[in-house]
């Protein structure tokens, strides 16, 4: 078969993985040839390709970012979009495309298998809140790394007895804050599924001096929201073309709150995208790979408008569609487990 492939959305670290066991399960075990569509829908609309071959695949499985490149495009906005992606497909002579993205990038592919395009979906999203799987690859490295700068902070915090915010990603659902938070022992998780309660972290902190602890560390998610409003905190109103603001700032706002209450000396950190860059740990390896090679499957088993999934610890796949429905948002309970190391 000729199947097509892009990575579309933010990237995260384990696309390379992912692109690469695909085309060699493709290649070595389905006689497959593969055509890699560059800068996520932006690829399809434009007809830029490069070749995927085992050759071009080679030396990819630990690098981050992603050999096809991204981007936010949103075809349904274009006028004759669509249509125009379609025809690009038609003319590359493909019999499948895989769509490795989000959210966003699923949802273009939904709106072409509604038009009768076979596509397979590979789930991605570094914030791990994708329905219907139970992990997203690339949210292992993101922990990981946010996790050790949460470590990091703990030393200088308490050499200047400081209250350091550290502020992660996480635009509708707080699952890297909650990881990380309890992963590196903060004293407050600040998370979007939950509205910021600013005199429980200040007990939390006042309390912590009262016991002799003069340091403490706060992790919030980029999308948790100010208290006593809706709002996130934004970057002036830029929108990207899925109509999603750019996020940035609650980690300063908290920061700011904190030292005007307490008089603490206090901090705010951003994590960003540092978070999203770099080798993926050997967990998202295997993730993305067993998804990659899962996705070629799907295509010659002719399972198409369907999304490769983890539950549990089985690959499985679900309807693409069902998996954009809404998203997957933070089991509280977690949050409850952090709390409840606290007096
Ligand atoms: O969608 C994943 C994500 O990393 C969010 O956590 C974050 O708000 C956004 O992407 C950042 O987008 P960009 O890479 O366009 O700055």
């Amino acid at each position: 078969m000729r199947v097509g492939m892009l990575t579309g959305g933010g990237d995260c670290p384990g696309l390379n993985a992912v692109i690469r066991a695909a085309v060699r399960k493709g290649i070595f075990h389905h006689g497959d040839e593969f055509v890699g569509f560059m800068e996520g829908w932006r690829g399809v609309l434009e007809d830029k390709t490069m070749p995927l071959t085992i050759d071009s695949v080679s030396g990819i499985l630990q690098l981050g970012g992603t050999i096809l490149r991204t981007s936010r495009t949103n075809v349904r906005k274009k006028p004759g979009g669509i249509e125009q992606c379609m025809a690009t497909i038609e003319k590359n002579k493909l019999d499948a495309l895989i769509t490795i993205g989000g959210d966003d990038t699923q949802g273009v592919a939904n709106a072409l298998i509604e038009k009768g395009v076979k596509c397979v979906g590979v789930p991605k999203t570094i914030d791990n809140d994708l329905s219907g799987t139970d992990v997203c690859f690339g949210f292992d490295t993101a922990v990981s790394i946010a996790t050790e700068a949460v470590d990091r902070l703990h030393s200088t915090a308490e050499a200047h007895s400081r209250v350091i915010v550290c502020e992660v990603m996480g635009r509708d659902a707080g699952w890297i804050a909650v990881y990380t938070g309890v992963a590196g022992g903060a004293d407050a998780i600040l998370v979007p599924e939950k509205p910021i309660d600013m005199d429980e972290v200040i007990n939390v902190i006042k309390g912590r001096r009262a016991r002799g602890k003069d340091f403490s560390i706060i992790v919030v998610a980029e999308g948790a929201k100010m208290p006593a409003s809706d709002k996130k905190a934004t970057h002036g109103g830029t929108v990207d073309e899925f109509g999603h603001e750019r996020l940035l700032g609650i980690g300063q706002f908290v920061a700011d709150e904190i030292e005007r209450r307490t008089g603490f000396e206090t901090r705010a950190v951003n994590l960003g995208h540092t978070q999203r860059g770099g080798t993926p740990t050997a967990y998202d390896r295997m993730l993305a790979t067993r998804y990659g090679s899962a996705a070629i499957d799907l295509v010659h088993a002719g399972k198409f408008g369907r999304l490769v999934v983890l539950r549990g610890t089985e690959i499985s796949d679900i309807a693409l569609a069902d998996a954009i429905a809404k998203n997957r948002t933070v089991d509280l309970k977690l949050l409850d487990l952090a709390k409840g190391l606290q007096p």
